[in-house]
């Protein structure tokens, strides 16, 4: 019997991977404009360290978490989102002795038991950043001016997507607008799902998070977060939301975006992009005041966001300014069935790769035409060589796209060969 991929879960296969790397490189490189160092944590952390950060009444941690026991029988969990690994690992580490905010940032895979569809599968790969050790508002929107400016330097255009952005408060306002929400769903509890039902006792803000279409009419009718909000946490919403006028960033106020996660505080969002369907949130995040605390860290305010590569990739995957060359340089193909040929061959391949050039070279034995048709799909230039060559000390470059053809000399192969393609320009 064969063996595939478990359901859910996808080779990333070479014809991608360019583009992942680019997209990996651009997401760093503008992470670090922002004054961002990776964190690398664990995939595998203590199933608790979920259950207490993120929420045993999330469906992250109620029904989509990959829980297993150890042979000791200590509860694990593969991580289903890095947020509280990282403060964990704040908190362990002891970061927040060295003062100031610490920003980090991390990419890596993620696992959720969900049901695979577009733009959702259990596992998927995250980019993110967390910054901890400030309140201010101005952080909260340099965080979502983060993710725009990423968005434009993808080239994605601002009109293909929008800002979610909402406020859910602190703890205590949270509790007044949680049990708001109770008085105002438990008379239609006939109208909610068996799910949201659940929610109706255990945390009845993660109702505003169904997506079923029955559920929709009384939850577009709920009280709204805002207005259950402090002095302070409306001072600071108002202050992200200037900020951002600003920032010149445009914003939707969503008042049921409430985010699928329990550490969440104040400031909430999700950009979204128009090309997605039903999964369309690009990134999301939030506030998370109370979360280093809870995990027994000093108090320590929080803010980050995270992103799914897979949703990145299927929006850009056809655009034209992305497309990737991912070719080699150069095609060394040998002619003729002459052994001595062959190892020059292999030989010429080594000395260009030692000139920093990316090189393949024909080993199936096909004929010079056959081959000359591969070289062209996979390489820039191709690389002849035969008997006649060899006898010279030369091998014969070709130019793929022009078809021009000139002899390079084997002496000094490599610079022979940027002496030659420079000097083209
Ligand atoms: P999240 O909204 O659960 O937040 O996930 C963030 C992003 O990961 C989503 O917007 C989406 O792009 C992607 N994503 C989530 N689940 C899947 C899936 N099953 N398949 C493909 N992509 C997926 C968090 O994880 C928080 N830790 C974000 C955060 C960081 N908040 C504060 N700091």
């Amino acid at each position: 019997m064969k063996i595939g991929a478990v359901r859910g879960m996808r080779d990333i296969l070479p014809e991608e991977t360019p583009l992942w790397q680019k997209l990996e490189a651009e997401i760093r490189a503008a992470f670090a404009l922002y004054g961002y160092r990776e964190i690398r944590t664990p995939l595998v952390e203590e199933a608790g360290l979920f259950a207490r950060g993120v929420g045993q009444a999330t469906d992250l941690v109620h029904k989509e978490m990959y829980v297993f026991p150890d042979k000791k029988g200590l509860t694990l969990a593969l991580r289903p989102e890095a947020t509280a690994s990282v403060v964990r690992a704040y908190i362990e580490h002891g970061l927040y002795a060295k003062g100031g905010v610490a920003k980090l940032y991390y990419f890596g895979p993620m696992f959720r038991y969900e049901k695979p569809q577009k733009g959702r599968s259990r596992q998927f790969h995250q980019y993110g950043v967390e910054a901890l050790g400030s309140l201010d508002p101005a952080l909260d929107a340099e965080v979502i001016d983060l993710a725009g400016y990423l968005m434009e330097r993808l080239g994605l255009p601002r009109e293909g997507l929008f800002l979610r952005i909402n406020s859910i408060g602190c703890k205590e306002d949270r509790a007044r607008y949680r049990e708001a929400l109770r008085d105002f769903f438990t008379p239609r509890a006939e109208e909610l799902c068996a799910d949201c039902r659940r929610r109706l006792s255990e945390n009845p803000l993660r109702i505003l998070d169904c997506k079923r279409g029955g559920c929709q009419p009384a939850i577009r009718a709920a009280p709204k977060s805002t207005d259950f909000l402090c002095a302070e946490c409306r001072a600071h919403f108002q202050e992200v939301l200037a900020h951002l006028d600003r920032l010149g960033t445009p914003y939707e106020l969503d008042h049921t975006l409430v985010r699928g996660l329990d550490y969440y505080t104040r400031t909430v969002f999700e950009l979204a992009s128009r090309d997605l369907g039903a999964q369309d949130a690009l990134l999301g995040g939030g506030r998370y005041d109370d979360l280093a605390e809870l995990l027994g860290g000093p108090p320590t305010p929080g803010v980050g966001f995270a992103g799914g590569m897979e949703r990145l990739v299927l929006v850009l995957r056809d655009r034209a300014e992305l497309e990737l060359a991912g070719k080699l340089d150069v095609y060394v193909i040998p002619i003729g069935e002459e052994q001595e040929v062959k190892r020059a061959a292999v030989w010429a391949a080594s000395q260009l790769r030692r000139a920093g050039l990316a090189v393949d070279v024909e080993y199936l034995g096909r004929s010079v035409r056959k081959a000359t048709q591969v070289a062209s799909r996979v390489a820039r230039h191709a690389l002849f060589l035969g008997p006649d060559e060899l006898a010279q000390g030369v091998a014969k470059l070709k130019d793929l796209s022009s078809g021009e053809e000139r002899p390079l000399k084997l002496e000094n192969l490599g610079a022979a060969f940027q002496q030659k393609v420079r000097a083209r320009g």
